[in-house]
């Protein structure tokens, strides 16, 4: 499936992927959470030039307001949040992606609080019109009382294994971070027992803490302060995810590489680790949708030092040490 958009920049290399038959022309987006809970914002991200797709808000059936207070903060090394999941439901990032589907191909993100939760949203978009690609994020670290899904590798078998039975669109899975070689290992021996479309690794590093040093306090006030870091600080962890789920995942499971995308070098080391797509959290909030266009001219810059004029030329061919 070829999408076409209005704005073609003057560039020569390519910048494209594909996951499950759709053609991304840019291979930008938004990181979910990030200018697409309103279709104000959401609009915003379906025009900016570099963009290639984009995720909505990952939805709850029901709208819910978040966590109350200062729930985000920017800070040296990038940011922290403890948003909580605002969002104004499936109904209404449905009805906005199935108005927009044939514009650029789209990510539809949901986040259920329970597995019914989850199951019954598929359920829904699995009988709506929605032809695009859906994600199920089992990473949110920010829901009072909630574990991230994605810790938990049986109860993540257990969802796919029910959800499968029934969704047959586009799926793939949001993850948190992992830190250990044996839980790469884990996971994706989960993963690898479903026909997946895509992994998006990773979501923010849960449960940091970060001090305001004029106030002595907690930098934002939901859970004690405790949030999910992006930005720069994460971009290790990004790339150690990318590169430790490429290499072990089945071909046909694309990756949408997430976190400490700051410049077009961060784009390219995402690429290198082995990323079809690449999003933007932090640097977005900070800088706004122009930040597609900036980052595509730099990652061409990039590409031409190297001698590069496709990213699927260097695309998972990082080299070791030994
Ligand atoms: C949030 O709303 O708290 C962030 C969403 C996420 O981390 O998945």
């Amino acid at each position: 499936m070829q999408f076409t958009h209005t704005h073609k920049e003057n560039i020569m290399t390519t910048m494209t992927a594909s996951i499950a038959g759709f053609t991304f022309d840019d291979i930008l987006l938004n990181a979910a959470g990030v200018y697409c809970q309103t279709t104000e914002e959401l609009d915003q991200i379906l025009e900016a030039p570099g963009a290639g797709s984009l995720v909505t808000k990952s939805a709850t059936p029901m709208e819910r307001p978040g966590n109350p207070g200062v729930r985000y903060a920017d800070m040296a090394l990038g940011s922290i949040n403890s948003m909580g999941l605002p969002n104004l439901s499936l109904d209404y990032y449905l009805e906005y992606a199935i108005a927009h589907q044939a514009d650029k191909p789209l990510f539809l993100s949901i986040a259920g609080l329970s597995k019914d939760d989850n199951l019954q949203m598929l359920r829904e978009i699995q009988a709506s019109d929605f032809n695009g690609l859906v994600e199920l994020n089992l990473s949110c670290p920010n829901v009072p009382g909630k574990p991230q899904t994605g810790y938990d590798f049986d109860t993540t078998r257990q969802i796919l294994t029910e959800a499968f039975t029934f969704f047959k669109k586009p799926l793939g899975v949001k993850l948190p971070p992992y830190f250990d070689i044996a839980h790469f290992d884990m996971i994706a021996a989960v993963l690898n027992d479903f026909p997946l479309a895509f992994v998006n690794t990773i979501n923010s590093i849960g449960n940091g803490l970060m001090v305001n040093p004029d106030t002595d306090t907690a930098m934002i006030a939901p859970k004690g302060g405790f949030g999910g870091l992006g930005g720069a600080i994460a971009k290790p962890t990004a790339l150690a995810n990318v590169r430790g789920l490429r290499q072990r995942l089945n071909p046909e499971i694309k990756i949408i590489g997430t976190g400490g995308v700051k410049d077009g070098r961060d784009v390219y080391d995402l690429i290198l680790c082995g990323a079809d797509l690449v999003s933007v959290g932090t640097t977005l909030h900070q800088e706004g949708p122009t930040v597609f266009n900036r980052l595509k001219h730099e990652l061409e810059t990039e590409m031409k030092v190297k001698a590069y004029d496709d990213v699927a030329q260097f695309r998972g061919q990082l080299q070791t040490l030994d």
